[in-house]
């Protein structure tokens, strides 16, 4: 009962649009009318507001490492399984907000706090991939698309198969959300950080 109570509020911090809260309130505009129209720090990075970004990365990271948290606090007796749920349904908030008609993010900062929470290395390895593949490309969405792909492997590598189990579904999840990217990527089109509001 107490790990269905800590899931639902798991994917109700996650459903919390960070991004469009704050693009809005710092009259931003509309994020998703904005660029790709995703409510994540890359797309507000778009409106030119790097503080409006900066700040939508924690606080989407956030959510998924306070689902955690709350997990291990509140049902310690349901261990990592409580734990990656709780973290999962916050990714689920996230890509999936009831608010906003189930349109949301991509789940990238939101992974990076429930990494961070997990097993500090898996993040780790997550900030060092996106980062190498960012310097190359300037693209953010490869450079998630990598690393929530890298996070399950060394998950498994550093002796988490519980956690590397989940964060693979969850990156299956992430990938589905970045259909978009994908044919983007596919067809060269996909902005570079520093593109403003007027790309995808
Ligand atoms: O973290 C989100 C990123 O991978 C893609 O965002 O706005 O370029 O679709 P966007």
């Amino acid at each position: 009962m107490t790990v269905l109570l800590l899931i639902a509020a798991g994917y109700l911090l996650g459903s919390i649009p960070f991004g469009v809260i704050l693009t809005r309130a710092f009259g931003a505009g509309d994020l998703r009318q904005i660029g790709s129209g995703s409510i994540g720090a890359t797309n507000v990075l778009r409106t030119g507001r790097k503080g409006l970004a900066a700040a939508t990365v924690l606080l989407d990271g956030a959510k998924g490492a306070v689902a955690v948290l709350l997990a291990r606090h509140f049902a310690p007796e349901a261990g990592d399984v409580g734990a990656i749920a709780a973290g999962a349904a916050a990714v689920i908030g996230h890509c999936y907000p009831m608010w906003l008609k189930f349109r949301g993010g991509k789940g990238v900062a939101t992974l990076l706090g429930l990494y961070l929470a997990l097993a500090w290395p898996i993040a780790l390895v997550f900030a060092i991939v996106w980062l190498a593949m960012v310097a190359i490309t300037r693209i953010s969405s490869l450079g998630g698309m990598t690393g929530v792909v890298a996070a399950p492997i060394a998950a498994f590598a550093f002796g988490y198969p519980v956690y590397a189990l989940g964060l693979a579904g969850l990156a299956l999840v992430a990938l589905w959300r970045h259909r978009e990217n994908i044919a983007r990527l596919r067809a060269g089109t996909e902005p570079r950080i520093g593109a403003r509001k007027d790309a995808a």
